[in-house]
């Protein structure tokens, strides 16, 4: 399919199987256990599961901060295994995260500008004027106020702080933005400010998404596609609204019934 952006074939990522320094054997965990999908350009494919069913690690397969234990993962049509040079350069220019946390994923010795600036300079290599632009437009473009630049993470709250965060991941123009529980640690009414800003940058710029969550009504409000994983493995996809409509998997359900508050907000947030 010409118009798909990621294709993982059977990504396999296991933890442990050493020997800790006192002897002791570690046990093998399978984090990510063959998962197999494709994200087309422009949509948005939803990653759903209880804690520790290997949600983030696939998440940081998909950015390039794991590797795979086996399986394969092209994006644009490349393999990501083994990238170097340019060739590397020019993944992490396409494909960036957004965390959990916003204030800790952030440098407190930086301030908003040099956090900024740094993934300009460092992948597009742009000049003092360049990034300065960029950085203002990008801020900008986040619902920011252009005096921020010259403060530090810790003076923003949790909702300021993942913008900071979105716009640090957007600078670089990327095409796919892997965004791991990217409103879990905020209030719910920031939650739907920051989903309805998400939704509006996409449509805007033409971004690709992998949405993970643990929460169904967040990727109800946000995602076309859904995976619903557990220890490691895909128990269900497909198009959001059918799965949310006539769920499959026991699991499926079993994560269902916990619908929280967030619905709401959403839904009076976004048209
Ligand atoms: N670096 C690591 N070393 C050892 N085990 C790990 C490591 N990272 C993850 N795991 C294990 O892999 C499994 C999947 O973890 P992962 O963090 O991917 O789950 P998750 O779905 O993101 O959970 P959560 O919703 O709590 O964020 C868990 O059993 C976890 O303990
Ligand atoms: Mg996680």
């Amino acid at each position: 399919m010409v118009d798909v952006l990621v294709a993982a074939d059977a990504l396999v990522r296991l933890f442990g199987g050493g020997r800790t320094w006192l002897g002791r054997r570690v046990p093998v965990v399978r984090a990510v256990d063959g998962v197999s999908f494709w994200v087309r350009h422009g949509e948005t494919l939803g990653v759903v599961g209880e804690s520790g069913s290997g949600k983030s690690t696939l998440a940081r397969m998909l950015v390039g901060l794991l590797a795979p234990s086996a399986g394969h993962l092209s994006v644009a049509g490349r393999p990501v295994r083994g990238l170097a040079g340019v060739e590397a350069v020019r993944f992490h220019r396409a494909v960036q995260m957004v965390f959990q946390d916003p204030v800790s994923s952030l440098n407190p010795r930086k301030t908003v500008r040099q956090i900024l600036e740094g993934p300009v300079q460092v992948l597009l290599g742009a000049g003092r004027a360049e990034r300065r632009d960029r950085v203002a437009r990008i801020l900008d473009l986040v619902g920011l106020r252009p005096e921020f630049l010259e403060r530090y993470p810790h003076e923003f709250s949790g909702g300021q702080a993942q913008r900071i965060g979105l716009a640090r991941a957007l600078v670089v123009e990327p095409e796919l933005l892997v965004l791991d529980e990217p409103v879990s640690a905020l209030d719910v009414s920031i939650q739907a400010q920051v989903l309805t800003l998400l939704r509006d940058l996409q449509t805007r710029l033409g971004l690709t998404y992998v949405f993970i969550s643990h929460d169904l009504a967040v990727i109800e409000a946000l995602c076309d596609r859904v995976l619903v994983m557990r220890d490691g493995r895909v128990v269900e996809t497909g198009p959001c609204r059918t799965v949310f409509r006539a769920p499959q998997h026991a699991y499926t359900r079993s994560l269902m019934a916990a619908v929280p508050v967030v619905r709401q907000a959403i839904r009076v947030c976004t048209p």
